[in-house]
C-alpha cells in the first residue's frame, strides 16, 4: 500500500504547544451552523471518556453539540453510528488501555464500515499519537484535539457525507468559546470549567501541553451559568480548572478565585466544590472565601506529590515540605475540621529510599483523609523524561504500597471522626451496596450509604452516621 500522505492533515507539535503568550484570551459565542442542523436526525453516538473531570465536562460539550445537531445518545456500540474515546495521557498505563480499545473497535469497523470512529482528548495533543493513528489505526476516521471540541459539528459533517479521514489538532489553544450546549449527566450536580489550561510546567506532566495555556472564563460567563443551573433546580456545582487557584490572573484585571468563590456564594447555589489546586498560588482569600461563605464546602484537595525538598525542586513546584505544611496549617486555622485530601508520586526519577521516607513523614503530619497515589510515568516531551531514572520498577511499586499502607489509615481517620454526627448528604442515587440503600456525599465529601426512598435522590438530607469504615460511613435518616 502507498504511503499515506500525512502533511494534508493539521497535527500537533508539543513544542509548539510549549509556548506561551501574553496576550488576554478573547471569548467567542458558539452558534451551531445551518447545515449542519439536523444532520445526525435518526442517528446514534457514544462517548467513552477516560481521565479527568476536564474530560467528563468536554464530553458533556460534545454530547450537547451531537444533540443540537440531532444524534441520539446511545451505550450499545453496535447500534452506534459514531463513537467518540475521549482520552486521556496522563500516564502511560492510561494510555495502553485507550490503544487496546482502539485495536478492538477494528473488528466492530469492519462489521459496520458506515460507524464513524473518532479520538479526541489530551491523546490527540501527541504528535507521536497522530502519527501511529495515521499509520497504523487507519479504522479511525476522526482526530480532534482539546482546542477545537467546537468544532466537532464541521468534522462529523465531513466524516459523514465525504467519506475522508478527518485529522485536525491545533498545537495551541485558541479564543474561549462560550454559550456551548452541554448535555449533563447528572440532574442536581454540574461540572463547570473556571479556566482552562495550566501554566505550571510541573516538570513530570504533560498537561500545559495537551491542555495550553492558562485561559479564565471571564466571571458575568461563570456566575450565569451557575445562575441558570439554579434555576434548573441543581445543588451543587464543581469549579474546574487545572490550577483553579490561579484563577483570573491571566485576565490580569485583580480579579481573584477568591472573589469568584465570593460572588457564586451569592448565587443561591447550596453546594461549591472545586478541583483542582496548587499550593504556590494557594491564598488567604480562598480560605477565608471557605470559612465565610454558606455553600463553599469545608473539602480541599491540595496536591503535594512529593514530600522531598529535593524532589519537590526537580518536579518545579515552587514550595518545599516545610511551606506546604504551613500553608495547611493555614488552611485548617482560617477553616476548622475542613477534610484536606492530596495527590503524591512515587519513583520519580532520582528519588531516593531517604526522599520517599519524606514523602511518608509528610503523610503523617499533614493528617490527609484520602489521596490519589501514583508511580511516576515518563512523558515524552517532558523534562523529566530526560531525567535520569535508576529505581528499580519493583521497588517503585514496593514503596506505593508502603505509601497506600498510610493513606488508608488516613482515610479510615476521616471517616472515623464523623461516627454518631448528624451529615448533610446531597443524594447521588441508589447504592451500590443495593438492599433499598441510597448514597451520596457529606459536606465534607464522604461517602454516606442509608435506608431511605429513590424519591431522596438529587435531595439534601440529613443523615446520622451509625458506622464508619475505612471508604465511608453507614447511616440512617433523621
Ligand atoms: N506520572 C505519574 N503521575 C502523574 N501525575 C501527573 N503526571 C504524572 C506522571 N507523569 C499525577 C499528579 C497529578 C495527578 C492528576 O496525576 O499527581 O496531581
Ligand atoms: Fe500538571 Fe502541575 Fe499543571 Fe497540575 S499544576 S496540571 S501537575 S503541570
Amino acid at each position: 500500500m502507498a504511503d499515506i500522505d500525512i502533511t494534508k492533515y493539521f497535527k500537533p507539535d508539543l513544542k509548539e504547544a510549549r509556548k506561551r503568550s501574553k496576550d488576554v484570551s478573547q471569548s467567542v459565542y458558539f452558534d451551531l451552523a445551518d447545515d449542519v442542523k439536523g444532520i445526525g436526525e435518526g442517528k446514534t453516538y457514544k462517548i467513552d471518556t477516560y481521565g479527568c473531570q476536564a474530560n467528563e465536562a468536554d464530553a458533556e460539550i460534545m454530547a450537547g453539540i451531537l444533540e443540537q445537531m440531532g444524534f441520539t445518545k446511545t451505550t450499545d456500540e453496535t447500534a452506534s453510528d459514531l463513537i467518540i474515546l475521549n482520552t486521556c495521557a496522563i500516564r502511560e498505563n492510561a494510555e495502553n488501555r485507550i490503544w487496546g480499545e482502539l485495536g478492538r473497535l477494528k473488528s466492530l469497523k469492519r462489521t459496520h464500515p458506515d460507524l464513524i470512529l473518532g479520538l479526541s482528548g489530551c491523546m490527540a495533543q501527541e504528535e507521536v499519537v497522530v502519527e501511529k493513528i495515521l499509520k497504523k489505526y487507519q479504522h479511525i476516521d476522526l482526530v480532534f484535539g482539546t482546542h477545537n471540541i467546537h468544532m466537532i459539528p464541521e468534522y462529523v459533517k465531513t466524516a459523514m457525507l465525504s467519506k475522508e479521514r478527518v485529522i485536525e489538532v491545533f498545537s495551541k489553544q485558541g479564543d474561549i468559546v462560550e454559550n456551548l450546549p452541554k448535555a449533563r449527566h447528572h440532574t442536581h450536580k454540574a461540572w463547570i470549567n473556571i479556566m482552562y489550561g495550566c501554566d505550571e510546567f510541573c516538570t513530570y506532566c504533560i498537561v500545559p501541553y495537551t491542555r495550553g495555556q492558562e485561559r479564565s472564563r471571564h466571571r458575568d460567563d461563570i456566575i450565569d451559568e451557575v445562575r441558570s443551573l439554579v434555576k434548573d433546580g441543581y445543588s451543587e456545582v464543581t469549579l474546574l480548572g487545572q490550577n483553579v487557584n490561579a484563577y483570573g490572573k491571566d485576565r490580569k484585571d485583580g480579579y481573584t478565585f477568591g472573589d469568584l468563590l465570593n460572588d457564586l456564594d451569592q448565587t443561591g447555589i447550596k453546594r461549591i466544590r472545586f478541583t483542582t489546586s496548587h499550593p504556590h498560588d494557594l491564598d488567604v482569600k480562598t480560605m477565608e472565601a471557605i470559612r465565610d461563605s454558606k455553600s463553599v464546602m469545608p473539602f480541599f484537595h491540595l496536591p503535594v506529590q512529593s514530600g522531598s525538598d529535593r524532589i519537590l525542586k526537580r518536579m518545579n513546584r515552587h514550595y518545599t515540605k516545610a511551606s506546604y505544611l504551613e500553608q495547611l496549617a493555614r488552611l485548617k486555622d482560617i477553616v476548622p475540621g475542613i477534610s484536606v485530601t492530596t495527590d503524591m508520586i512515587v519513583g520519580f526519577p532520582g528519588e531516593t529510599e531517604d526522599d520517599f521516607q519524606q514523602t511518608l513523614d509528610l503523610v503523617k503530619e499533614a493528617n490527609f483523609e484520602g489521596a490519589f497515589t501514583f508511580v511516576y510515568s515518563r512523558r515524552a516531551g517532558t523534562p523529566a523524561a530526560l531525567f535520569e531514572d535508576d529505581t528499580p520498577e519493583e521497588e517503585k511499586k514496593e514503596r506505593l504500597q508502603r505509601l497506600n499502607a498510610l493513606v488508608n489509615l488516613g482515610y479510615k481517620r476521616g471517616h472515623a471522626r464523623f461516627s454518631g454526627h448528624i451529615v448533610e448528604v446531597l443524594v447521588d442515587g441508589e447504592s451500590k451496596h443495593g438492599n433499598g440503600m441510597l448514597a451520596g456525599y457529606t459536606e465534607h465529601n464522604k461517602l454516606v450509604n442509608f435506608k431511605g426512598d429513590p424519591d431522596l435522590i438529587g435531595q439534601i438530607v440529613s443523615v446520622r452516621v451509625t458506622e464508619s469504615k475505612t471508604w465511608f460511613l453507614i447511616g440512617e435518616r433523621v
